[in-house]
């Protein structure tokens, strides 16, 4: 079976930063699923769509050009919005199904990141973390890096996005974001960078 390194968490967690290292320090290839779902949103809205409309949304993922993950445009405030609200619907995510599981399919290993990776795309994932953080301490890295990009937003507009986005992906019926059960708990709040990374390391080296 391929070794899949499953990185679940909320938003601004720090699991993108701990799943790329994982990725170059093992050398597997990285899939930032958030990423598709971005996509997906900022598609919708280029095309006037209605992200609240399910049949046109899921029409939107199918179609989806994988180039597009490279734009600028989905890794914006607006963006990761318009990636949840798209993400509640069924069948956006059944249209992003068989591109994550060939992902996960690839030997040796891959590390891919998300909400769902765990429990749904590789529930038989050999390694899987749940890395999480205090949502005020989630919502000053997300504001840091938002303004870093140009982004004019407050600390408060962000604590609030994480708020609600917490709320949305826990709480919709399909794939909600949730530990699974054999994932373990990575808690961020007062960790460096380097010391989040050096755990999640430890994590997985005691699964392989
Ligand atoms: O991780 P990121 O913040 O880029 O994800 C954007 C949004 O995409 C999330 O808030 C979530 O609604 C959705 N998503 C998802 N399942 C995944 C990854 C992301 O529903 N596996």
């Amino acid at each position: 079976m391929a070794f899949v390194i499953a990185v679940d968490g909320p938003a601004a967690s720090g699991k993108g930063t701990i799943a790329g290292r994982l990725a170059a320090l093992y050398d597997y290839p990285l899939l930032d699923t958030g990423l598709l779902y971005r996509a997906v949103g900022v598609a919708i809205l280029d095309g006037g769509g209605d992200l609240d409309d399910p049949i046109a949304a899921e029409a939107v993922a199918r179609a989806l050009d994988l180039s597009a993950l490279d734009r600028t445009e989905v890794r914006t405030r607006a963006a990761g919005e318009a990636a949840s609200r798209c993400a509640v619907h069924p069948g956006v995510r059944a249209a992003l199904l068989d591109l994550q599981q060939a992902f996960a399919a690839r030997q040796p290993g891959s590390v891919i990141d998300g909400r769902d990776i765990g429990t749904v795309i590789a529930p038989h994932a050999p390694a899987k973390l749940y890395v999480t953080a205090r949502p005020e301490v989630r919502a000053e890295r997300r504001w840091k890096q938002l303004v870093g990009q140009g982004e004019d937003v407050t600390f408060e507009d962000i604590l609030a996005d994480i708020h609600k986005r917490d709320a949305r992906d826990g709480g919709r019926k399909d794939a909600p974001m949730t530990r699974a059960s054999d994932a373990v708990l990575l808690d961020t709040s007062e960790m460096t960078i380097e010391q989040a990374f050096d755990a999640a390391r430890r994590i997985v080296e005691d699964a392989r």
